[in-house]
């Protein structure tokens, strides 16, 4: 059969490594169940998988991975009973699974060509990306269909979600039923572009989380999405589309991102050393989370763990105070009674690091500046707040809400201002408020961190972690490092604080290599001779413990690939730290400085 000779049979590839695999298919060529495609880079195959005979499916899976993890599922909710499923081209050009090879009846099909063009051109190739595309001409020059188009439950670097605003297309992950089974599940994570772009997460036909609109760095809801020294970020909100797509700078690095079947979105690497799949980032996380968990006009707040998250905003009282009381906050709150609106001396409550509310309904003007977007809000009696729609650069655009405010959570960092509109009476109360706040803030923070240079010093217990060992070591230990856990690899050795002050004197200012948004960088010596470089973060840098501890894994595994040299890292109540090796060289220097401040960024 000629079949046989143009296909590669999942065997084979295993055991002729050096076989020149198949990545194409042809007209009037077949792929028979047990035959796969291999990428040109022998990253990604396709063929046909399935738990039981009765239910088989054409996937896209890793080929270098060994645990099998399906990325792309063409037939998932009609798969082939038994063995004698083919997939081919048909003579109008689409792709189609067959049930067999003698009958017509189609699984499952591309719709996308018809018999206008010549079929007999059509190619489809299995990229090194993991998109399956169908060429119309055997130059595969022009596409004409592209599994990237048509997401099932994952995310691949350089594919796009989001809206084509020209075809309609809609890019959005579905998960699957269960684990085994790979048919539309209930949970969607999809774009929406009323008001200002949104993700959504549904389940079945409600919002159970969303992400916020794009502030210019990342979304309002995810201030701590995952540091641009290993994903790439790029958005696009034009006349044509708005997507966005996530990057990766190092290729070895396999990541993906997957809404699972239980509604969670996940964005997972893989681990070579422990053969495993690493969580590096997930949400929804928190009760905050939920969408609308504290009804209208009001803000959740998990900080404050002994209180009830939610609080009603600034000139607002519960809608309903019995359910409020007893902590349901579901109902929301009510602008207060007696409260004259639309009068003069208005103004502004300013609420920070906050998501802000759903833009379902509110205007975005992308040229307008902070202080017309005010002007514009208070000259309209039913506009209830208003933000800046892009925070990067020192702010520029407005977005101006009509009424309710929903689902606004409270980060301790990052995130976003939001301005909310309050009576003259209000006003002059809040601001009496928050000036009292801060004094009481600054003797706080003066006590506090008195208090927490002389526990830091008697407690002394930086952790640094010793990675002379080899590579796999150094990324298991490091992934499995956490305060608390010990893992039985790690190679932990317990330096005092003491240790780095010292080495930094004191993080003199004589030490000091510089800074950036992140905090500051100090030379050290170690007094076995080693000069280090210490990233000490500042308290307000936005970046998480969790986000912390797997850039340090991250970058452990990249060791090989990098110039300057992880030590260790240090983690304590409110100070995280970095230690590199420090090479003297000048280049390298300003490499530091690269790696550091411009890679090192967070997405806030
Ligand atoms: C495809 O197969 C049909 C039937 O076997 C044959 O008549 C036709 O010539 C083939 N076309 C090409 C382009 O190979
Ligand atoms: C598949 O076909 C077999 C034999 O015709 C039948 O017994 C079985 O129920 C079918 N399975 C499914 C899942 O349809
Ligand atoms: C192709 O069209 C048929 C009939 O409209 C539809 O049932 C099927 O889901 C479509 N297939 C794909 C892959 O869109
Ligand atoms: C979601 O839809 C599925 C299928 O329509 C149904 O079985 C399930 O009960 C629904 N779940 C909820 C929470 O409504
Ligand atoms: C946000 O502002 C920056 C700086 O002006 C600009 O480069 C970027 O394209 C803007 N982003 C969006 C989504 O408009
Ligand atoms: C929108 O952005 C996409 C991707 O960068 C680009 O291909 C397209 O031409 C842009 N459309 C307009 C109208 O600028
Ligand atoms: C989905 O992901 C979450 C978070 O990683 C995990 O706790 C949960 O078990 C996963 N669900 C399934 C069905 O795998
Ligand atoms: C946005 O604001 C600018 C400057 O104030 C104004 O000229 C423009 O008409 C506004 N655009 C829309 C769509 O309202
Ligand atoms: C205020 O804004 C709303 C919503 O955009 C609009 O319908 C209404 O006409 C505006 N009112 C005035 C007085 O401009």
């Amino acid at each position: 059969m000629c079949q046989k000779k143009v296909l590669l049979i999942v065997f084979v590839s295993f055991l002729v490594p050096f076989c020149s695999s198949i990545d194409t298919i042809s007209f009037n060529q077949t792929l028979k169940d047990g035959d796969l495609l291999i990428s040109s880079g022998k990253s990604f195959a396709l063929g046909f998988f399935g738990n039981s005979p009765g239910k088989r499916y054409i996937g896209i899976w890793y080929n270098n991975v060994p645990e099998l993890t399906v990325v792309w599922v063409a037939n998932r909710d009609n798969p082939v009973n038994g063995t004698s499923g083919i997939l081919t081209i048909d003579s109008t050009g689409n792709l189609v699974i067959r049930l067999d090879a003698e009958r017509k009846t189609a699984a499952w099909r591309t719709n996308v060509s018809s018999a206008r063009k010549r079929a007999d051109s059509y190619t489809a190739k299995l990229e090194d990306s993991g998109n399956f595309v169908l060429f119309q001409d055997s130059k595969m020059d022009v596409i004409e269909w592209q599994s990237f188009d048509y997401p099932t439950n994952t995310l691949l670097p350089s594919m796009k979600y989001g809206i084509d605003k020209r075809t309609g297309l809609n890019r959005f992950l579905t998960s699957w039923k269960s684990l085994i089974d790979p048919g539309t599940g209930e949970y969607r994570y999809t774009m929406e572009l009323n008001g200002t772009p949104q993700v959504f997460l549904y389940k079945n036909s409600s919002r159970i989380w969303r992400t916020g609109s794009w502030t210019g760095h990342g979304w309002s809801g995810v201030p701590e999405m995952s540091p641009r020294f290993i994903f790439s970020l790029s958005y696009v909100d034009n006349d044509t589309e708005v997507s966005l797509t996530y990057g990766i700078h190092d290729s070895s690095i396999i990541s993906r991102m997957v809404l699972n079947e239980s509604g969670i979105v996940n964005r997972l690497t893989w681990q070579e050393s422990e053969r495993k799949w690493v969580q590096f980032w997930s949400a929804p996380k928190d009760p905050c989370d939920n969408y609308e968990h504290c009804g209208a006009f009001s803000n959740c707040n998990l900080l404050n763990l002994a209180e009830f998250e939610c609080s009603c905003l600034p000139g607002y009282e519960p809608k309903l105070s019995r359910q409020w009381f007893l902590r349901d906050g579901s109902h929301g709150c009510l602008r207060k009674k007696n409260e004259e609106v639309c009068n003069s001396g208005e103004g502004f409550v300013t609420l920070s690091h906050v998501k802000i509310p759903d833009t379902g309904a509110a205007r975005m003007n992308k040229s307008m500046g902070l202080k017309d977007c005010e002007e514009l809000c208070l000259k309209n009696c039913s506009c209830t707040a208003y933000a800046s729609a892009n925070i990067s650069a020192g702010g520029s655009g407005c977005i101006t809400w009509y009424g309710e405010l929903i689902d606004i959570k409270q980060f301790t960092d990052g995130a976003q201002d939001l301005y909310i509109r309050v009576s003259a009476s209000d006003l002059a109360q809040f601001s009496k408020i928050s000036r009292g706040h801060n004094r009481k803030r600054m003797i706080g923070i003066l006590v506090g961190s008195a208090a927490a240079i002389i526990l830091a010093l008697s407690l002394a217990c930086c952790l640094v972690i010793n990675i002379r060992g080899n590579d796999n070591e150094r990324s298991e230990s490091l992934a499995s490092y956490d305060g608390m856990e010990e893992s039985k690899h790690a190679e932990i050795t317990i330096f005092d604080l003491t240790t780095i002050t010292n080495a930094t004197d004191q993080f003199s200012d004589a030490n000091k290599l510089g800074e950036g948004g992140f905090g500051s960088v100090y030379k050290g010596h170690l007094t076995d001779g080693q000069v280090i470089a210490v990233k000490r973060l500042s308290v307000t840098s936005g970046q998480g413990t969790e986000e912390f501890k797997n850039e340090v894994t991250v970058i452990a595994r990249l060791q090989h690939r990098n110039l300057v040299r992880l030590l260790g890292c240090c983690v304590q109540r409110g100070e995280k730290m970095l230690v590199y090796e420090y090479m003297p060289n000048k280049s390298l220097d300003s490499f530091i400085f690269d790696l550091l401040f411009t890679n090192f960024q967070t997405v806030i």
